[in-house]
């Protein structure tokens, strides 16, 4: 008796779905969620929320860019979506002169508006099943055969569905491969930024409060989506008109109240919730140290350098958030799994498994190979997969200047393998991004990084990893040599030189540049990492699949009857939820919400991410909050237990009726680990509350007009 009590604990602990736990299907939810949703408090329909045939809630999500997600707010294709997701656009429109990130941006009307090259949101047509597709003719098929058809039957699939490029697909494997959906996108790309709160509002808190609750963040951008005269997708064009979506989503003045029903609908990226013990532990005790002790330098460095110039501010503004914020989430996630058990929690459960196996008959035949391989499987991963992280942090994200010699490299590689088009066409690419890779780009910072980074590589890794004149090198000569000998002999930092031998180079001329220092070095390691590393991680990353396919089968069979959710792949999925504080520790109890005198709290003049602008303090001393008032106050923030994941930025949280009471941007730190292990006490998402982002539009910016175009709800 007392054994079944401890295995069923067990059992519950590592795949137990508690009620906030899941990123579900929308095309399944009548058949899994339905009825625990409406008795937390959900009071539309499925077909509310994803109708492939009617207008519903899935045609007012986009994916925003290439990961976030946005919604419609208007039916004149106003989009909102997190300052985080707008970053880059808002950076990109901004220089010391017009400095948006610290001043924010208001279009007054819509020739205001700002266009954005290569800015796209992605609308979903509809979804499908298409195992039995992808999977017909394969039974009697093995290893590459197999692997072969199912390539063959994907591309029918995608090329059938795209009616001729139309659309945007994507055939994606769900549960390794167990199950095959069909996404089917309609891509508009002419997006323009309306509007965005100063950086002190839109990044309040910056790096410091990031991941973090309490939070003070109005992490909000407005964009606005534009069609041709037909509402169909077209390139930027003053023709253009505002494009009408079938769906746009009520925006609720009625708040939010502790244990209110919320539910989140976007596009989570990425999430390895059914890994073996192994997986789980090459992540938390090889994977995110080695991580956070490269960006620990890289982050040292940059930081030290905006700093001191406000140049630089600007110009590394993105890269130093995009470094950071998984530098900080790998923290809490390790940190998170440490104290969950996590290896422990898995091996039990995958002893509970066995023993299931085992009663069945399965276990010999089917189950015991797959474990036994994974032994040997991991042990190979970890080994590569460490040289795999470093050369990605230092190599290929780490030095920008390598960027360039991958570009020349490959360029060269080609001009020997006579590729005459594919030259022309990387060579216009490659002078197509030249002044936006320097408008960002200082010499000094990036010698910085070459300097520390590289020595970090060389005593990271193991020699079979390295190139060997690579090794001698570094050990011969101290950072300083190593910018003489290599770096400052480059022409790579040159954008002059550079723009002049891609434009007109003649073939020799590009040719020589092999001998350049930078992009002989990086060509040496690109080749290592090719040959020795990155072929190898994908072989048994493959292999590890296989395994997991068989052991998911196991997973799914051992639970059937139960909702299953899979993986999230950056597709549509509901996670529902209600709002909801936490306990972060031992003693402490957080509320659910946040308010504006918690940002006057926060307010420091001396620090960039926490000077609160003049305009919001003239607001708060006045008590001039409008309609937005709450007990004397404005609310901020508030957090519920909604599982999400990156690329739920952006993402609408609507209530019980569908309407939107806030948009997503984070999780709390104590939570991270949910992406691994899911933990109901702890695991929270971080929403803007809508009516903060209402009240910053209308009385901080005086952009009222825009509230006119909403549907408002009270
Ligand atoms: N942590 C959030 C996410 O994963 C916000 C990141 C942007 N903010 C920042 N301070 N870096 O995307
Ligand atoms: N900030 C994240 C994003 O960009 C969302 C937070 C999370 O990872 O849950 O998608």
């Amino acid at each position: 008796m007392k054994n079944t009590v401890i295995t069923l604990l067990i059992f519950f602990s590592a795949f137990h779905i508690s009620a906030k736990e899941g990123m579900w299907i929308p095309l399944l939810l009548e058949k899994y969620n339905f009825s625990e949703m409406q008795q937390m408090g959900f009071k539309l329909s499925p077909q509310d929320i994803y109708d492939a045939n009617h207008s519903s809630m899935k045609d007012a999500v986009v994916i925003f860019g290439r990961g976030c997600t946005g919604e419609l707010i208007s039916n004149e294709g106003l989009l909102i979506t997190n300052h985080h997701c707008g970053f880059g656009q808002i950076q990109s429109h901004s220089s010391v002169e017009h400095d948006y990130l610290t001043n924010g941006f208001w279009a007054m009307d819509k020739s205001e508006e700002l266009a954005n090259k290569g800015l796209t949101v992605s609308f979903l047509e509809y979804m499908e099943d298409v195992t039995e597709k992808i999977m017909e003719g394969t039974d009697a098929l093995e290893g590459e055969a197999k692997a072969n058809k199912i390539k063959g039957n994907t591309d029918k699939v995608n090329s059938d569905a795209s009616e001729n490029g139309k659309y945007k697909t994507a055939v994606k494997p769900l549960f390794y491969g167990n199950q095959y959906f069909l996404y089917v996108y309609k891509v508009y790309k002419d997006i323009r930024l309306v509007g965005a709160p100063p950086s002190a509002i839109g990044k309040f808190g910056g790096d410091t409060d990031n991941w973090m609750w309490p939070r003070h963040t109005g992490d909000f951008s407005i964009f606005r989506i534009y069609a041709d005269k037909n509402n169909e997708p077209a390139e930027y064009s003053e023709d253009n008109v505002p494009f009408q979506p079938k769906k746009f989503f009520p925006v609720s003045m009625k708040g939010v109240q502790e244990g209110d029903f919320t539910m989140v609908f976007g596009n989570p990226g990425s999430t390895t919730q059914y890994w073996p013990h192994q997986a789980v532990d090459i992540t938390m005790n090889q994977r995110n140290p080695d991580r956070i002790a490269l960006r620990d330098k890289k982050l040292e460095i940059i930081g030290a350098d905006m700093d001191a110039d406000p140049k630089v501010r600007i110009q590394y503004a993105a890269k130093y958030a995009g470094i950071s914020n998984s530098w900080k989430k790998w923290q809490g996630e390790s940190k998170g799994l440490k104290r969950l058990n996590a290896v422990n929690t898995k091996l039990e459960f995958e002893k509970e498994f066995k023993n299931w196996a085992e009663q069945n008959g399965s276990w010999e035949s089917t189950y015991k190979p797959v474990f036994e391989n994974f032994e040997s499987q991991y042990a190979n991963y970890a080994k590569y997969i460490k040289a795999s992280d470093y050369y990605s942090e230092v190599v290929f994200r780490g030095v920008e200047v390598f960027r360039n010699a991958r570009l020349i490299n490959t360029i060269i590689n080609n001009i020997e393998n006579k590729q005459n088009e594919k030259v022309e066409s990387l060579r216009s690419a490659a002078l197509g991004g030249l002044s936006a890779f320097f408008k960002d780009y200082q010499q000094s910072t990036d010698e910085k990084l070459f300097a520390a980074l590289l020595p970090m590589l060389v005593d990271g890794l193991s020699p079979e990893f390295l190139p060997e004149e690579l090794v001698e090198m570094v050990n011969k000569s101290d950072g300083e040599k190593l910018l003489d000998k290599v770096f400052r002999k480059s022409i790579l930092t040159d954008e002059m030189k550079l723009r002049k031998v891609l434009e007109s180079g003649s073939e020799k001329q590009l040719l020589k540049l092999r001998k350049d220092p930078v992009v002989a070095l990086f060509n040496q390691l690109n080749f290592k990492y090719e040959a020795d590393i990155s072929s190898v991680v994908a072989k048994v990353s493959d292999e590890i699949t296989e395994g997991m396919k068989v052991y998911m089968a196991g997973l799914m069979e051992m639970k059937k009857g139960q909702s299953f959710y899979p993986d999230a792949n950056l597709t549509l999925r509901v996670a529902y939820g209600k709002v909801e504080a936490y306990e972060p520790k031992d003693g402490v109890e957080y509320k659910y919400y946040t308010t504006l005198s918690g940002i006057m709290e926060k307010d420091n003049p001396a620090i960039y991410d926490y000077d609160v602008p003049e305009r919001l303090k003239e607001l708060y001393t006045a008590k001039d909050f409008g309609r937005y008032e709450v007990n004397g106050d404005v609310p901020v923030c508030f957090s519920a237990s909604n599982h999400t994941t990156g690329g739920n930025s952006g993402s609408p949280v609507v209530n019980g009726n569908g309407e939107l009471i806030g948009v997503n941007f984070d999780r709390c730190w104590e939570g991270t680990m949910s992406d691994i292990m899911f933990d109901p006490e702890r695991c929270r998402n971080i929403s803007l509350d809508i009516r903060y982002a209402l009240f910053l539009i209308d009385k901080f910016a005086g952009a009222g007009y825009l509230l006119d175009e909403m549907e408002i709800v009270y």
